[in-house]
């Protein structure tokens, strides 16, 4: 099991950090990749990189545009043409390559980690899991390359009719910042394990870890245009991408608000596949079975891990009101021992927001949060000056009716809320748009599977929040998103299935 959020991770990956975190790591990469080769982009232009920790600009980048993006799917398209050396690949060799790419990670984790907590602020033990489970994740679809097949199925009396598992072309992928490298994983896995090719369209708040992967893929062995990344801004570089004709499928993780052009754009376009990871709202519940301190503990991790920068990150906290009170006074404790700060310091729990702007939104929805009544537990205000630091935030009192309660904030800020009734919190768990995980803790199994079964959400933690698995599909319900990753699931997003019916002649 991997965990996207978990109680004790930190504590057991700080051992072996603290001698190799480097937040002096020289930035090598910060062109454009298309055809196996670093390039400045065709306009010239470029765009800064900033440490969200100190708001000093680390790097310079070649920014992408439609222009960039056409070059990228060329170059796509002739690697994934017909007898191109990627197609002619056996099913096992493209496996090999998978596999190389992931010892290269395993080998400059360090790098990679290093890079990542600089540009989006990541705690170096967190940037680190990330890594690791990068690491897995391509292990994990490096294992399918060979295991693709379709059936033989039964049909009318002289006919044979059989499916063909294919790669379903060219695939266009839009990435955010917050998992950068894990989130590449996850998606180039299982478009190079079917046999696609990609390119790969990193967010311009942290696009320097993925380049340093784009040259990682190339050391590995990976044809030329097998796999291209344009780094860029969303409106030029990702809507050329979401448009582009040539392009079979896009597989989004993202806003909402971005997710839904992504599907106008295919549909004004191509017709091209689409798959969106978006955001949640997502409800935590804890019955009042439970031990009350250990479950302030997890509710605490399942919100503040990355800052509340995590789409399945439990936004509300739905508390049985015979614990409520209790749970407020260990969850306020909790909050004001947080440690937030340098996120290459390994005491660090919590870096900054990852920019001016979704720290502003952070800050908005306190404010608001504020005005609509709840109570103010703890938090509330940005600490320091410099870097976009926010206190650990709660709120208690919360109604399902409040702004904070309705919709995402992307921030450190818990919103604890009181229930009584199954019925009732189950009914208040699904009013809502989103739909991507749920948690439920209590040691009375009926009321766990009850939650389980009732709630609409594309994963379900029981007696834990956030653990996720290689193998186990994920994904949302209602507007958190179309389609699923990870597993065979994940893998399908970039199939074909074709249809081969043949009548057979009878011979002499
Ligand atoms: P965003 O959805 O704007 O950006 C995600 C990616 O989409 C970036 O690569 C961006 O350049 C690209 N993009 C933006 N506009 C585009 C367009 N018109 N066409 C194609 N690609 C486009 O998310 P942003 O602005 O970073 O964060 C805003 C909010 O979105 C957050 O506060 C959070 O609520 C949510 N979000 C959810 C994430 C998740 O993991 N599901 C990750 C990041 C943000
Ligand atoms: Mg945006």
């Amino acid at each position: 099991m991997l965990y996207y959020c978990s109680t004790n991770r930190s504590v057991t990956l700080n051992l072996n950090l603290i001698i190799m975190a480097n937040p002096n790591i020289n930035i090598k990469y910060t062109q454009i990749f298309i055809n196996n080769e670093f390039v400045n982009s065709v306009s010239g232009k470029k765009f800064p990189v900033q440490n969200p920790s100190t708001e000093k600009i680390i790097a310079q980048v070649a920014e992408g545009d439609k222009a960039d993006i056409d070059k990228a799917v060329k170059a796509a398209k002739t690697a994934f043409a017909r007898a191109s050396p990627w197609r002619k690949l056996k099913p096992s060799e493209r496996g090999v390559l998978l596999l190389k790419l992931a010892d290269l990670v395993e080998r400059d984790k360090t790098i990679l980690a290093s890079i990542e907590t600089l540009e989006n602020g990541k705690p170096f033990s967190g940037a680190e899991w990330e890594i690791s489970a990068t690491v897995e994740f391509l292990r994990y679809y490096a294992g399918w390359c060979d295991k693709i097949h379709g059936s033989t199925l039964p049909s009318d009396d002289g006919t044979v009719v059989m499916t063909r598992k294919e790669p379903i072309g060219v695939a266009g992928q839009i990435t955010p910042w917050n998992g950068p490298v894990v989130i590449t994983a996850i998606k180039w896995g299982p478009a190079l394990a079917a046999g696609c090719t990609v390119i790969l369209k990193p967010a311009e708040q942290a696009p320097l870890a993925i380049l340093y992967l784009a040259a990682l893929s190339k050391e590995a062995g990976f044809p030329p245009g097998v796999i291209n990344v344009v780094p860029g801004y969303g409106p030029t570089a990702g809507a050329a991408l979401a448009e582009h004709p040539d392009v079979a499928k896009i597989a989004f993780t993202g806003s909402v608000e971005v997710g839904k052009k992504i599907m106008v754009a295919a549909g004004n376009s191509n017709l091209k596949r689409v798959s969106l990871e978006l955001g949640g709202k997502s409800p935590f519940v804890i019955f009042d079975d439970v031990n009350v301190e250990e479950a302030a503990q997890i509710a605490h991790e399942a919100i503040f891990n990355y800052s509340g920068q995590i789409c399945i990150a439990a936004s509300r906290v739905y508390v049985h009101s015979k614990i409520y009170d209790a749970f407020i006074k260990k969850s306020k404790e909790l909050a004001i021992q947080r440690k937030v700060g340098d996120p290459f310091d390994p005491k660090t729990m919590q870096g900054p927001q990852v920019e001016q702007d979704i720290f502003d939104r952070a800050m908005k929805y306190i404010s608001i949060g504020k005005k609509e009544g709840a109570t103010l537990v703890t938090g509330g205000e940005r600490q320091g000056n410099v870097g976009y630091f926010i206190k650990p935030t709660i709120f208690s009192d919360v109604t399902d009716d409040m702004t904070i309660a309705k919709e995402e904030i992307f921030g450190p800020v818990q919103s604890i809320l009181k229930f009584d009734t199954m019925e009732d919190v189950i009914k208040r768990a699904n009013n809502t748009t989103y739909g991507l995980g749920a948690g439920v803790l209590t040691n009375d199994i009926n009321k766990a599977l009850t939650f389980a079964q009732a709630v609409e959400s594309g994963s379900v933690w029981v007696n834990q929040y956030g653990a996720v698995s290689t193998t186990a599909p994920f994904g949302g319900y209602k507007q958190s998103g179309i389609g699923r990753e990870f597993g065979a699931e994940g893998l399908e997003q970039y199939l074909e299935t074709k249809t081969i019916s043949i009548k057979l002649t009878e011979s002499a």
